[in-house]
């Protein structure tokens, strides 16, 4: 029989997405329901492995009244980083150079130290084997799954995806008005690592005449020809979505930058593909990038109800005794599924689902 929890620990890791303040609420309220004291660690984990940088503490007390109103709002309350990987912490030496180390036994220390019997990690890919490795360590963890990439295997969905897109489609939208009066060629990458769930649902939502996804590696003159025909048939503007991912034929994704401690990223695929098209279709071409824009605001209300849902259902899952889980839509319900299945591989976009079908049906190119 587990040990009775008094007090329990919220972590926010890795990027933000529009959703994490609704699971915070779902949490803290499902945890004060049954008597157990709230804590959100400040920045990732960085709240307990970096003291200096918190004088105040790095530890929030999480009431009832701290999580008031905060359901609406983007971002996350406790703040969060991509850099401070427990099991890969970035430590700077004396002559320049940065190691990484392991720091999650200096982690279980402080839980026990701050009396937290359990901890409820919201995050992505990074986050789930965090989680996974402090559970096999001996602490209580529950993960819920959060990234606007929806690429974490275990889960159908992580909020956060349906805001991503939905912003993502109102800009196409946007853009064919401006495409369409310029007899342009509109070139709109958004971000989505090396999955293309948000390019795809944002094609074919918005309309696109091409999407580029990493699944699917691209053929420019491809490309061209579909541009060309639409042309032949007096339809002088285009629209390509570019997954942020994507990458020619026999070439490679578009990096911007590698840090130690960070994954690499990714950038470059639009304004790549931008100048190719434009060589090969002579037409005037522009390049929009979506970035961060789409990590930002907030969340629609079907990414509220699913950080929600996420949210108690990992609060249940505490009650009930599990550990090592991460709380994942498999529709009607909420399940549980072992963090180390959640994070055996990437979620990628399979090529004959029915999406890619119906974009293929409407003679949406894949410049394959
Ligand atoms: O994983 C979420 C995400 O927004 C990716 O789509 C993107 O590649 C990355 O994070 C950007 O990270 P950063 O905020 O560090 O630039």
């Amino acid at each position: 029989m587990a040990k009775s929890i008094k007090r329990i620990a919220i972590c926010t890791g890795g990027g933000d997405a529009p959703g994490l303040n609704a699971v915070i609420r779902a949490v803290v309220l499902a945890a004060r329901k049954r008597g157990w004291d709230c804590c959100g660690i400040r920045e990732g984990f960085n709240g307990l492995l970096l003291p200096e940088r918190f004088p105040e503490g790095g530890l929030i007390p999480l009431t009832r009244d701290s999580v008031r109103g905060i359901t609406h709002l983007g971002g996350t309350i406790l703040g969060t980083t991509n850099r401070g990987n427990p099991l890969h912490f970035p430590v700077h030496l004396p002559d320049g150079t940065v190691e990484e180390v392991d720091r999650t036994d200096e982690l279980i220390r402080a839980f026990a130290m701050h009396e937290i019997d359990a901890l409820i990690s919201i995050g992505g890919d990074g986050s789930m084997t965090i989680a996974n490795a402090l559970a096999q360590k001996g602490l209580r963890v529950i993960g819920v799954p959060k990234t606007i990439d929806n690429d974490l295997e275990g889960t159908v969905a992580t909020f956060g995806f349906d805001t991503a897109v939905a912003f993502a489609t109102e800009c196409l939208d946007r853009l064919h008005s401006t495409a369409e009066s310029h007899n342009r060629l509109m070139v709109v990458e958004v971000m989505g690592r090396y999955a293309g769930w948000i390019a795809l649902h944002t094609g074919i939502a918005g309309s696109a005449d091409v999407i580029l996804i990493p699944e699917i590696p691209y053929q420019l003159d491809k490309v061209a020809a579909k541009i060309n025909e639409r042309d032949e048939q007096g339809r002088n503007f285009s629209i390509v979505v570019v997954a942020e991912g994507a990458m020619p034929v026999g070439g490679s994704v578009s990096v911007i930058g590698r840090e130690v401690g960070r994954a690499e990223r990714l950038g470059g695929a639009g304004e790549q593909v931008a100048a190719e098209l434009q060589a090969l279709t002579g037409k005037e071409t522009r390049v929009v990038v979506l970035g961060h824009l789409l990590r930002g605001g907030s969340p629609t209300t079907s990414d509220r109800l699913l950080a929600l849902r996420f949210g108690a259902a990992a609060v249940r899952a505490l009650e009930e005794g599990q550990s090592a889980v991460m709380v994942a839509l498999d529709p009607p319900v909420v399940r549980y599924v072992p963090l180390v299945e959640a994070t055996r591989r990437m979620k990628l976009v399979p090529l004959d689902g029915d999406t890619v079908l119906t974009a293929r049906d409407m003679g949406i190119s894949f410049g394959d």
